[in-house]
């Protein structure tokens, strides 16, 4: 990736991609980007922040590369924003810090964001837009779909599919063979052992569900 990178957000987790980066400089970083409506300081992390509709106006935006760093506060918001810069052609990286370790037969799309020291094995297809914190395992032959948030230290064992805007918490351990479906919330050190309908909420161990996603 020859292209600067402009980061989308301009949150924490906007701030953990950038020291990721400044730690192991896998890209240059340009600029961060925020909508308009969040527009609140004009820096942030000691670099510009510029407003992402001027940015998609721009006849230079075609130049940079985007990265969403935007994390559970609103899965529809960040969705919008990526199809947004598909449909302006514009490009989208991935950020895998380097001691992730992503296996054989792996594959990934775009704008997904691996931290530290996850364990991506063999066969496990990735979609878009996904954030993957450390030291989660996602197992062989697992597919997880597009803009999904796994917690630290989730442990996604083999054959699982999560669909997509699903938040994992943090600790949170699957058997194998769960389905996930869109739209859910794993509560923080759960136990998955069956299926999950769209939209739920579970938590514990076993996991239950306790109710919809808010
Ligand atoms: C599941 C979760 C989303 C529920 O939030 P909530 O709906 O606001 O629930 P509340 O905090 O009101 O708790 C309701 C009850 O469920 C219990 N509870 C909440 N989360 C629980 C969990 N993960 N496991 C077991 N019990 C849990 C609470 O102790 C409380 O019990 P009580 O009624 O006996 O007092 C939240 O607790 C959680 O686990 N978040 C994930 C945190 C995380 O992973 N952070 C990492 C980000 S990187």
């Amino acid at each position: 990736m020859t292209k600067a990178v402009i980061i989308i957000g301009a949150r924490k987790l906007a701030e953990l991609v950038y020291l990721d980066n400044e730690k192991y400089k896998q890209y240059k970083i340009e600029n961060f980007c925020v909508s308009q409506k969040y527009y609140k300081n004009d820096t942030f992390c000691d670099k510009p922040v510029v407003i992402f509709e001027d940015l998609i106006a721009n006849n230079n935006a075609q130049q940079y590369a985007y990265l969403l760093a935007i994390g559970y506060s609103n899965f529809k918001a960040k969705e919008k924003i990526f199809n947004c810069l598909k449909k302006h052609n514009l490009d989208t990286i991935n950020h895998i810090n380097p001691t992730a370790h992503i296996g054989q037969h792996a594959t990934l799309g775009t704008n997904n964001i691996i931290f530290g020291h996850a364990y991506i094995d063999h066969n496990v297809l990735i979609g878009d837009s996904n954030i993957i914190r450390p030291n989660c395992y996602i197992g062989h032959d697992t597919t997880i779909e597009n803009n999904n948030y796994v917690a630290p230290a989730c442990k996604i064992a083999g054959y699982n599919t999560i669909g997509s805007n699903c938040f994992i918490g943090i600790g949170t351990t699957t058997i194998d063979r769960e389905t996930i479906e869109d739209d859910c919330v794993i509560g923080a050190s759960s136990l998955l052992t069956k299926d999950t309908e769209k939209g739920g909420l579970y938590y514990g161990s076993p996991a239950v569900k306790k109710g919809a996603k808010k």
